[in-house]
């Protein structure tokens, strides 16, 4: 038994980890996703933020550093040796002003209740020339209604997500970007087998009293896979904004 709301989220956080550890590749796609506007050979320093177990870092071209941030001890403790993972607030980043050259946030922004304020701090992190991309549920998708419906009802500390919508472009413009790009991208979940795929949704979304036919049932009503080649690959899809400082 769980006792305090910070018992339950380290048994929340540990499972998600454990869901990236045994589907290392599942979400490949998402990661390619937001480096792919960084350009070519993008240089510098780049912030992940927040940053979960630091699953991004391994996707790095060469020619960028890269600096995880995520409020989680669990996330922090689970990071892999060698890799900077700081323990902070997303909104209050203990890293000097345009110390970063480009900012990621994946997955992450449907928790947070301040979204002026994160907004602010990605902007005083960035120097000129800088590039932040925002990657998360947008709001009405297949994703977003999974999330909020099936696993709300299976999660025992439910899930009640923000997902983005029309609100988002003008925080950012009052935060002081210009949005370069702003669409719906797939990203797939790649797997092996359907048991595979409920397993990984079982343990990154923490629904510990379903077993992992139920969850992959439910991912195939809700969201749908493509089965090509007999890998199924689900169809999730993510709102993937650019924006660049002004
Ligand atoms: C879904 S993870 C995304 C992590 C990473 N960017 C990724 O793509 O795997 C969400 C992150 O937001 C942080 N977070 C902050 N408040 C949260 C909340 N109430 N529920 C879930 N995650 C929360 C967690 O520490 C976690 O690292």
């Amino acid at each position: 038994m769980f006792d305090t709301y910070a018992q339950i989220f380290a048994e929340r956080a540990a499972s998600y980890h454990r869901a990236m550890r045994d589907s290392p590749r599942a979400r490949d796609a998402e990661f390619r996703a937001v480096l792919e506007p960084l350009g070519e050979q993008p240089r510098g320093v780049l912030c992940d933020l927040p940053s979960g177990g630091a699953y991004l870092a391994e996707h790095l071209p060469s020619g960028l550093r890269y600096i995880g941030v995520d409020p989680s001890e669990q996330f922090v403790e689970a990071c892999p040796a060698g890799l900077s993972l700081i323990k902070a607030e997303i909104a209050s980043v203990p890293l000097a002003g345009e110390s970063v050259d480009y900012v990621v946030s994946l997955a992450a922004l449907h928790h947070e209740p301040d979204l002026p304020a994160v907004f602010a701090e990605i902007r005083r992190l960035l120097g000129r020339g800088g590039r932040a991309v925002l990657a998360d549920i947008a709001v009405d998708t297949p994703p977003a209604v999974f999330l909020n419906g099936f696993v709300d009802r299976n999660n025992p500390m439910g899930h009640h997500g923000q997902f983005l919508d029309e609100r988002l472009q003008p925080l950012l413009e009052r935060a002081g970007f210009a949005v370069r790009d702003d669409r719906l991208v797939r990203t797939p979940w790649r797997f092996d087998s359907f048991r595979q795929a409920g397993e990984f949704c079982r343990q990154l979304f923490w629904m510990p009293a379903l077993d992992a036919a139920a969850v992959a049932e439910a991912m195939e009503r809700e969201i749908g896979f493509d089965s090509a080649g007999g890998s199924p690959s689900l169809k999730w899809v993510l709102r993937r904004i650019v924006c660049d400082p002004i």
